[in-house]
């Protein structure tokens, strides 16, 4: 695979997303995982995403254990200030205190001296981000940290944050049905040089066609009510819709509809065409995890990206990607309501 550039780090342009081997649609395995985590190093990804939260410390465990002996292959992005309390209630917590104490556990977790892009996985209302991105700031200071990242936040917070300490990267959702970053904040990157990680690139597993509606899904899935009214049933059946010609369409183009989502995104370049786009596709399957990584040799014509955004997008969707509460929780620029 090409590289793309993250602030001073070389990465492959489509990283792995390592959350779903803890949890989130299901747990894997930690035999397969450690197979899984190998052979995507051994095919070409150079960019792994994982977080303190991600099964309550298990994912950096797994990942310290399996790749101990392979460090200087992978860019490894972490992030903090997003965990489960006891209760298994989830907590956002920016402090500075909070910052360096996740970022030592996630150091001894991951089996590693420095964490090359760690972000604060979302921004704590009662700390002003300026305070926050000190802290990891001082922590790039103390070669703990090679840069810092930011997650789910508004153009205006990143610009505020980006005077304190150059950020790397933001990570939000963005795929064909989850359009927001498109309003402001991927031309906010662009302006500042800021490199722009789409998160649940495939939505969460919608544009695969392999996505069931969450009447079907264990309540631990975090597509049921709680996060995804797109995956209630009615709202689902209609989204359904929406995949008779893109499937079409990936057949056409010799492709399997998860390429062609990946794809999208890979050609969702700045104007400028500087390469700073990077989408994590996650999975718990060694067989995803292989065909993901085919999308990066999908190069796809402008018409054909033109011929997808009118087919699947915000106003074509049915349903919000969140619900209200969990909407009111994020500091983004707002989905429509
Ligand atoms: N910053 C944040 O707040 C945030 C939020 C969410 C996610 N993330 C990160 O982003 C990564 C990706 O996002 P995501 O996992 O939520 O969503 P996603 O990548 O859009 O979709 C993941 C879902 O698609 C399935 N899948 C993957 N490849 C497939 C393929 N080729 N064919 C059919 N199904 C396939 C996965 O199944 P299996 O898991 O069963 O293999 C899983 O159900 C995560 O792993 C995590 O690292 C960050």
């Amino acid at each position: 695979m090409e590289s793309r550039k993250i602030g001073t780090l070389e990465v492959s342009p489509i990283g792995l997303g390592c959350m779903n081997m803890s949890g989130g649609y299901g747990r894997g395995d930690d035999k397969t995982s450690t197979r899984l985590l190998n052979e995507a190093l051994d095919i070409g990804y150079r960019f792994l995403d994982t977080a303190t939260v991600y099964g309550g410390g298990h994912n950096e465990t797994l990942i310290g254990n399996a790749l101990k002996t392979r460090r200087n292959e992978y860019v490894l992005a972490s992030k903090c200030g997003l965990f489960r309390d006891e209760n298994g209630k989830s907590t956002i917590d920016g402090r500075p205190e909070t910052i360096r104490r996740q970022c030592e556990a996630s150091l001894k977790r991951l089996q590693t001296d420095v964490i090359d892009l760690y972000y604060l996985h979302r921004l704590d209302s009662n700390v002003p981000v300026e305070e926050s991105v000190g802290a990891l700031g001082r922590l790039v200071e103390d070669g703990k940290v090679r840069e810092i990242g930011l997650s789910e936040i508004s153009s205006d917070t990143l610009i505020r944050a980006h005077k304190v300490h150059r950020i790397g990267a933001v990570q939000s959702e963005y795929s064909l049905w989850s359009r927001t970053p498109e309003t402001k904040m991927l031309d906010t990157c662009e302006s500042l040089g800021v490199a722009f990680v789409p998160f649940s690139p495939l939505g969460r597993q919608f544009l695969t066609g392999k996505a069931i509606d969450l009447t079907h899904l264990p309540s631990t899935d975090i597509r049921t009510s709680n996060a995804s009214p797109r995956f209630e049933p009615e709202a689902f059946a209609q989204n359904s819709k929406l995949l008779i010609p893109f499937s079409k369409l990936a057949r056409d183009l010799n492709c399997t509809m998860a390429q062609l989502a990946i794809a999208w995104l890979l050609a969702q370049q700045n104007k400028a065409g500087n390469q700073t786009l990077i989408p994590i596709p996650g999975t718990k399957h060694i067989d995803y995890m292989k065909e993901n990584a085919g999308a990066a040799n999908l190069k796809l014509t402008p018409d054909t990206v033109e011929l997808l955004n009118q087919m699947i997008n915000e106003e074509s969707v049915v349903g919000n990607r969140y619900n209200a509460a969990l909407m009111a929780s994020i500091d983004s620029e707002k989905d429509r309501s």
